[in-house]
């Protein structure tokens, strides 16, 4: 298998949601019990990337390098760029250039949720494939808001389209993308769309064109959450709620999903314990500690 670095898109004005966001980051909003940012960073972490660069905005850094620092404690290498404007999601991979060096990459939009079973056997899958992109898509009521995929019998690609008006598919791209290094050329080839900004459709067109993309349905069972309005903000906040009240299990615990993959030890979990022991998050951590001593 290659090997994969994470680059987490944390960047735009988060308009949709002014005036909270003129004080503060979308990706550092609350969903339920934790920023939205730790959602995306745990799914690269559960691919079991721990090299990780987040690209946000000159007045957001520094919030991010206080919540994030340099990943340590999370057992992952946490850098940090600007994006100075946002002029679309592929450009990404222009300001990674340096770090993605001759790896592979995953990308993943700082205000995405996923949540469901066997996600981490799908993510694994993708990362096999050596070369080419992998595309995780699913089904939703209004694909005119999103990337579109048409998919054969095969579930092979056969087109995809930015927003269209008339979707020819129910098939949403969501906002995860693994790709080999190509992406960087690729994004550097691209003209701005007509809504003035480099789209990540045009850069998976080009793997398409190759015969380079390949797709990933994630099927009924399983939840995309958008973030990207009041709504669907608090509903993003209320879903985390309801499983995690049901299971007693906590979706996103950073330090849990370390532990687990052997990346921090058990007395750097009680340290970060030591920082949270006043809020619900600090308690789920002292129940791990328990059960492991
Ligand atoms: O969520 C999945 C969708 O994300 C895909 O289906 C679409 O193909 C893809 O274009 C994207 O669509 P959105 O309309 O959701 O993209 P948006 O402009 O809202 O950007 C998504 C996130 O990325 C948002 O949190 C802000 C951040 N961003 C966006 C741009 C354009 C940046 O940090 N910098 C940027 O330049």
């Amino acid at each position: 298998m290659s090997q994969y670095k994470g680059i987490i898109l944390a960047g735009g004005t988060g308009s949709r949601l002014h005036p909270i966001t003129l004080g503060v980051s979308k990706q550092l909003l609350p969903v339920y019990d934790k920023p939205l940012i730790y959602y995306p960073l745990s799914v690269l972490m559960l691919s079991g990337i721990n090299e990780i660069l987040i690209i946000t905005t000159e007045q957001d850094l520094a919030s991010f390098k206080n919540l994030l620092g340099d990943g340590s404690q999370f057992g992952v290498s946490i850098a940090y760029t600007i994006q100075p404007q946002p002029k679309g999601i592929p450009e990404a991979f222009i300001l990674a250039e340096d770090f993605i060096g001759n790896d592979n990459c995953c990308l993943i939009l700082g205000d995405n949720l996923f949540y469901g079973q066997y996600f981490t056997d799908k993510l694994k899958k993708a990362m096999d494939r050596d070369n080419g992109a992998t595309v995780f898509c699913h089904h939703v009521t209004d694909p005119e808001r999103f990337g579109v995929v048409s998919l054969d019998n095969k579930r092979q690609v056969v087109s995809i389209e930015e927003k269209p008006s008339k979707p020819i598919s129910n098939y949403a791209v969501t906002g995860i993308y693994f790709c080999d290094k190509q992406a960087v050329e690729y994004a550097k080839g691209l003209k701005p769309s007509s809504r003035g900004e480099l789209e990540i459709t045009d850069v998976l067109k080009c793997y398409l064109d190759n015969g380079q993309l390949s797709a990933e349905i994630l099927g009924r069972g399983f939840a995309w959450l958008d973030t990207g309005t009041h709504d669907s903000l608090i509903k993003a906040g209320q879903f985390v709620q309801t499983i995690e009240a049901r299971q007693g299990l906590k979706i996103a615990c950073l330090e849990e999903i370390a532990y687990r993959n052997n990346w921090i030890s058990l007395s750097q979990l009680e340290a970060q314990y030591q920082l949270f022991k006043h809020a619900s998050y600090g308690e789920y951590l002292m129940k791990i500690i328990s059960e492991e001593s």
